[in-house]
């Protein structure tokens, strides 16, 4: 007989595994359908983010800014080393070691929330009175389970162009592009979004000559332009070359590099030709293959699921989380969706503000923000006062010599509510999360500049971004 548990989860990055412990925290008899294998075929907990995602990529850029300290800004401190070396090998070594210790760690959280993880692909196979039926197909045969409630976390995958193959050697999307077994000579990189940037920065640090093109004619169109244009000037600094307002229209590629031919943004015909090519132009959601015409869900156009602000699909009992959803594609947002649904089966009343959910891109300076932009507010018409201030007048980033970016405060001209904040700074992921925590509050710029920051520390770029959005700044 069927297995069955009051929720079953399909997948297990930080969406699903969260969902997973949250419910299981809440008395529920809890499965885990997760089937990721990784490059030595060892089953994985953990998706993306863990496997292929956050936790290499920023074990990469640690590495690789470590190895640019050494090389270029250690004399600045009056250190002289000579003959600075990166042993390819061993910082991959260190990035497995590290994410075999993260995804360990599900593992550990499960057996301790006694949830049971069904190891292989989940697929819905249709719906009876006591639950939704679904196959788990795994290495030893097909296991069926019912579930009463069934949350979808399957993720995403990377967006291939029909012209440029993967083979994750030359031509790689984010999963070949974290395990390069050198560095290449020269570079090149399609679409300069969060990936792209990050990656891009990882092996320009380690020697390589980086390229990126971009389709759009703006840089980092999401973000506020005041931060995209400052970033725009400290990557063309550190050598990063961008092209805007590409055509790309061939990729051929042959075992020892790849050629690119585009039309830049006069239209004039381009060549590129590089030893390797990173494809990061978006990622797609995981919704093939889950049978989901067997319990009558269907995807919308760009193949996600629907579902309202509580992540409910228009079928009872069954939520979709994470990158399979529309909003960002952030872990911590899928991580936010993975509790808020598992509180919904509980029958409390949970909610996200989506609009205090923090970007962070980690580069050098690291870009993060949080609400609006200044172009977006403009747009809706807004009344708005900005203040800004710069690293460059704070002895603590003088200090650790980054004294590169500001902080700029975005508040209602009337109410003084802080409706944005954006950094571009070091540490910026940490700064911001100040900024988070105010805005959830509704707080004023106000209160921000009146609160007592330590010193020296970032932080208090803070609140003197805070005041000047009144104009009165102390230190400037
Ligand atoms: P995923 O993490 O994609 O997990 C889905 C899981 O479902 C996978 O393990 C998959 O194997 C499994 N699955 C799919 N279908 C089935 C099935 N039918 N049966 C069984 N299992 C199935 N976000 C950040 O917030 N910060 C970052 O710094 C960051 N860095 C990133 C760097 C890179 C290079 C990439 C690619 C992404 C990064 N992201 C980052 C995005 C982040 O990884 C995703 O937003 C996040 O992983 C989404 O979580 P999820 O649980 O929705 O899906
Ligand atoms: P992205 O959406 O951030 O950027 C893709 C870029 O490619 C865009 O600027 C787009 O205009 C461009 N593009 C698309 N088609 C193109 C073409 N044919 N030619 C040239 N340019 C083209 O996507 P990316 O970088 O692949 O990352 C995927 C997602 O993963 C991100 O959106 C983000 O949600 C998540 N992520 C988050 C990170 C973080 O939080 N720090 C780090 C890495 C990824």
């Amino acid at each position: 007989m069927a297995k069955e548990f009051d929720v079953v989860v399909i997948g297990a990055g930080p969406g699903g595994y969260i969902a997973a412990i949250r419910a299981a925290q809440l008395g529920k008899s809890v499965a885990c359908i997760e089937k990721w294998k990784n490059p030595a075929g060892e089953l994985k907990l953990g998706g993306t983010c863990l496997n292929v995602g956050c936790i290499p990529s920023k074990a990469l850029l640690a590495s690789s800014e470590a190895f640019e300290d050494a090389s270029h800004h250690l004399d600045d401190h009056g250190i002289s080393v000579s003959d600075v070396k990166i042993d390819i090998a061993k910082m991959h070594a260190r990035k497995d070691a590290i994410v075999n210790k993260m995804t360990k760690g599900i593992e550990f959280l499960f057996r301790k929330n006694k949830i049971t993880w069904l190891k292989g692909h989940g697929k819905f196979t249709g719906k009876t009175d006591a639950g939704y039926q679904i196959d788990v197909a795994g290495d030893g045969g097909t296991e069926s389970v019912i579930a009463r409630n069934v949350i979808i976390a399957t993720g995403s995958k990377a967006r291939h162009l029909p012209f440029a193959k993967v083979d994750n050697r030359i031509v790689a999307d984010n999963e070949g592009a974290l395990a390069f077994d050198s560095v290449p000579k020269k570079l090149a990189v399609i679409g300069a979004g969060v990936i792209g940037l990050e990656l891009g920065s990882v092996w320009r640090r380690l020697g390589a000559e980086v390229t990126v093109l971009e389709a759009l004619p703006s840089f980092l169109g999401a973000a506020d332009q005041g931060l995209a244009k400052e970033a725009a000037k400290q990557f063309a600094k550190q050598g990063l070359k961008i092209h805007l307002g590409v055509q790309i229209s061939e990729v051929s590629a042959t075992d020892s590099g790849v050629t690119i031919s585009y039309a830049d943004k006069d239209g004039h015909a381009q060549k590129l030709e590089a030893d390797r090519l990173i494809v990061s132009v978006g990622r797609v959601p995981n919704t093939d293959d889950l049978g989901l015409d067997a319990i009558g869900l269907t995807v919308n156009e760009r193949g996600f699921i629907d579902v309202d602000d509580h992540c409910r699909t228009k079928l009872p009992g069954v939520y979709a989380i994470g990158d399979v959803v529309r909003g960002p594609m952030l872990a911590h947002k899928a991580e936010d969706e993975g509790v808020l649904v598992a509180e919904v089966i509980d029958g409390q009343k949970p909610h996200i503000d989506y609009n205090c959910i923090p970007w962070v891109i980690y580069t050098e300076p690291e870009i993060a923000w949080v609400g609006k932009t200044e172009e977006q507010l403009k747009a809706e018409g807004r009344q708005i006062k900005t203040g800004q201030f710069p690293f460059m007048a704070n002895g603590r980033a003088l200090g650790i010599n980054r004294a590169d970016g500001f902080v700029k405060m975005i508040a209602d001209a009337n109410t003084d509510e802080l409706l944005g904040v954006h950094i571009i700074s070091a540490n910026a992921s940490d700064l911001i999360a100040e900024a988070v925590v105010a805005m959830e509050f509704k707080a004023a710029s106000e209160d921000i500049g009146r609160i007592c920051h330590p010193h020296p520390s970032l932080s208090e770029v803070m609140r003197e971004a805070a005041l000047a959005v009144d104009k009165r700044a102390l230190n400037m």
